[in-house]
């Protein structure tokens, strides 16, 4: 007999005793792993939503006022606090922290917590199994503005679903992405590889095409793709999650007196809106659950927390995936103003331009991702009239490419024609990202 039958057996009997409240010590996402990708994924796909993989801001640490507390997914009771340490190290003379956290009462033997620490200038991540008090050296900051940001704001820790994360991309897939290093890139380009199909073509030179401003025009849509450096895992990790080939856009604005800006969706702090632009509402800058905010929304209700909203989601009868299927409303307004990812932003300039024309109105831009924006039919599909600078002849491609060693590639790009309620029931996951039409 093959082990097949035998496996989908296994996951039958523990997902009924899961069902049946806990009498065994593990959860099966904890054994994930252990099947083979063809089954666990659709185990996966039924089990959670893509936001899943979105960590969930925590808190923020700060040295001055005490610990904060959460439940994590892993650990029902964990505790963090942080203390500064002296600034006598060599070199740099601001001294660095050292993040004690404390995590308690497991659910079970085989889960742990997976968690990303960020302060605008330093993302780093580590992982708990086991029930104890656990440290974080930070050994020095990187300028004297990352201690006084620290000072201010704390550090920001999120918690990644580890039942996920953990486990289906594995922690060797994952956690080399995060390196700032010629090996962090190559486990990037390994990483897009496998799990979106992408090819990274490398281009012949030149990889730089000299623009001419002239041939650019306001509106002009600029997608970017970040494969290494601090923020480069990140990025990948989204592109994975929405299934896009970008991490970021930005939009060409041409003023009266003919000069080029590059616009996107802003904040004060440049560095903090590369870590917004990826993890679209978690805004480490603010002490506030964007996540929970977008939730309570759609639910009509005010500063519920996570555990309030699902309790509020059962009263009522619907279940979270209903939930999040609410199709959020251009018109939400959010603490921080209005929320937009860079592409919604894009979007929304748009849509007050007309061009979703009679649908306008019926188009929710938050809805979308990079994804679905580049797929939007409203391109230049004439080859003939791209400028000459981005004909580069080896390429051929139906855009122009400015940068880059590695050619860009859209699949569907300029192929989809806007329709009104577009991208408001799309559930469109990893792997294979299928987008039933008119969803
Ligand atoms: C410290 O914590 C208290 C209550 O938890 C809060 O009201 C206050 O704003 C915090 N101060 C800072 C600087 O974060
Ligand atoms: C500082 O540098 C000196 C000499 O380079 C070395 O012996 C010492 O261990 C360093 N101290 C620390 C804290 O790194
Ligand atoms: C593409 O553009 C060129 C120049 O404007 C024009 O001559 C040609 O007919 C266009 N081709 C198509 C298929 O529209």
């Amino acid at each position: 007999m093959s082990p097949f039958p035998f496996l989908v057996l296994l996951i039958i009997t523990l997902f009924s005793s899961f069902g049946d409240s806990l009498k065994v010590p593990f959860r099966v996402n904890d054994l994930l792993p252990v099947l083979p990708p063809g089954i666990s994924w659709p185990v996966l796909n039924n089990l959670h939503s893509a936001v899943d993989l979105l960590p969930s801001f925590v808190g923020s640490v700060t040295p001055y006022n005490g610990s904060i507390e959460w439940k994590g997914a892993c650990f029902f009771d964990n505790q963090a606090k942080l203390e500064f340490t002296d600034g006598d190290r060599n070199g740099s003379g601001f001294g660095g922290a050292i993040l004690y956290l404390k995590t308690e009462e497991a659910h079970s033997w085989t889960c742990m917590d997976l968690y990303v620490f960020a302060t605008p200038y330093r993302v780093t991540w580590d992982y708990y199994f086991s029930a104890r008090e656990h440290t974080l050296k930070l050994d020095s900051w990187e300028e004297p503005a990352e201690l006084e940001y620290v000072k201010q704001h704390g550090i920001s820790v999120f918690l990644m679903p580890a039942g996920m994360l953990g486990t289906l991309l594995s922690l060797v897939d994952v956690l080399p992405l995060f390196s700032n290093t010629a090996w962090g890139q190559k486990s990037n380009l390994e990483f897009l590889k496998k799990h979106m199909g992408a090819t990274f073509e490398r281009r012949i030179q030149p990889w730089r095409a000299t623009i001419d401003p002239a041939d650019v025009h306001s509106g002009d849509f600029l997608a970017v793709s970040k494969i290494r450096g601090r923020w480069g895992g990140f990025e990948t990790l989204e592109k994975w999650v929405t299934g896009a080939f970008a991490g970021h856009t930005a939009v060409c604005l041409k003023d009266d007196m003919g000069n080029l800006w590059v616009g996107e969706s802003g904040h004060e702090n440049e560095k903090v809106t590369s870590v917004m632009s990826m993890w679209t509402r978690m805004q480490p800058a603010y002490a506030a659950n964007m996540w929970n905010e977008a939730l309570n929304k759609r639910l009509g209700t005010e500063d519920l927390d996570l555990h309030d909203i699902l309790l509020e989601t059962e009263k009522r009868g619907i279940t979270f995936d209903e939930l999040l299927a609410i199709p959020e409303q251009d018109d939400w307004e959010y603490s921080d103003g209005k929320s937009t990812t860079c592409v919604a932003f894009i979007l929304s300039m748009y849509k007050e331009a007309g061009i979703f024309g009679p649908i306008s109105s019926s188009i929710q831009v938050t809805e979308f991702t990079i994804r679905d924006a580049y797929m939007l039919r409203i391109f230049e599909d004439n080859q003939t009239r791209l400028p000459r600078w981005c004909q580069n002849e080896n390429d051929r491609l139906p855009f122009c490419q400015i940068l880059g060693e590695y050619r860009m590639e859209f699949p569907g790009y300029n192929t989809l024609d806007p329709y009104a309620n577009m991208n408001e029931h799309c559930p469109s996951l990893p792997p294979t990202y299928d987008r039933p039409s008119q969803c």
